[in-house]
């Protein structure tokens, strides 16, 4: 069987296992929490994100890769119990800036002090890693890496790079022997200052 990244212990988390949550949060390093700047967290995505106050929601946040359209409530939801289905497969996260006026903030709190309750900030980036099982490499497992964005407003602060190395860790910890990704030629020093090299050739067939 192909050797299967190191796993490391589960860490705490400041979210709560819940059924609004697209996956266990504890799969996100402490470390990872840590490093992001004061205010900010990484999450996985939460039903709740579809909330449509202006800027503040995923989808807004997926604008900066490419056209997302017009998604209803109704539709966004159907779509993530789909992803809640299959959590052992798709893992998309968020970082959400918590330092937003208390006007702003949603209505939703914390029973404890410890627990952070999505949806009271503002997304500012997004990333999925999508787990593909094989058969070859005696039923290996692979990572693919697909749709990293970050606000326009905060690019720059080493949020796309937490977003991968999450996207990296949880690859890790669910037995994935390698993560990949397609990119744009621009975006290649981007890549290879999170770790990346370059492997092959991406292709497309578009309908
Ligand atoms: N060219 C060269 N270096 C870059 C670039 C770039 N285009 N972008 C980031 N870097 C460097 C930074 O300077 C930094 O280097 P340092 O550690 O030496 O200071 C390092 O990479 C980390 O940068 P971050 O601050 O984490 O980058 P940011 O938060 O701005 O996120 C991203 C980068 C995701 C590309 C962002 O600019 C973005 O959302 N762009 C629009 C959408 C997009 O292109 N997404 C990627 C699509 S590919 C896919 O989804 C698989």
């Amino acid at each position: 069987m192909a050797p299967a990244l190191a796993t490391s212990p589960r860490p705490k988390s400041p979210f709560q296992k819940s059924d609004n949550l697209l996956f266990d949060p504890a799969l996100i390093p402490a470390a990872l929490q840590d490093s992001l700047p004061a205010g900010y967290v990484v999450r996985p995505l939460s039903r709740t994100d579809n909330q449509l106050r202006s800027n503040t929601s995923f989808l807004k946040t997926l604008e900066v890769l490419t056209t997302v359209g017009t998604i209803s409530d109704e539709a966004f939801l159907a779509r993530f119990q789909y992803l809640k289905d299959h959590s052992d497969q798709y893992y998309t996260i968020v970082i959400e800036d918590m330092n937003v006026p208390a006007t702003l903030a949603g209505s939703a709190t914390s029973s404890s002090p410890s627990l952070v309750t999505p949806g009271r900030g503002k997304i500012v980036a997004a990333g999925t890693v999508l787990v593909e099982r094989k058969f070859i490499h005696e039923l290996g497992m692979v990572g693919h890496i697909e749709d990293i964005a970050v606000s326009a407003d905060q690019q720059g602060k080493k949020l796309g790079l937490r977003i991968i190395e999450t996207l990296k860790a949880i690859g890790q910890q669910v037995g994935c022997y390698k993560v990949i990704l397609d990119c744009s030629e621009k975006n290649v020093p981007f890549y290879e200052k999170c770790g990346f090299e370059r492997k092959g050739v991406e292709m497309g067939w578009y309908v």
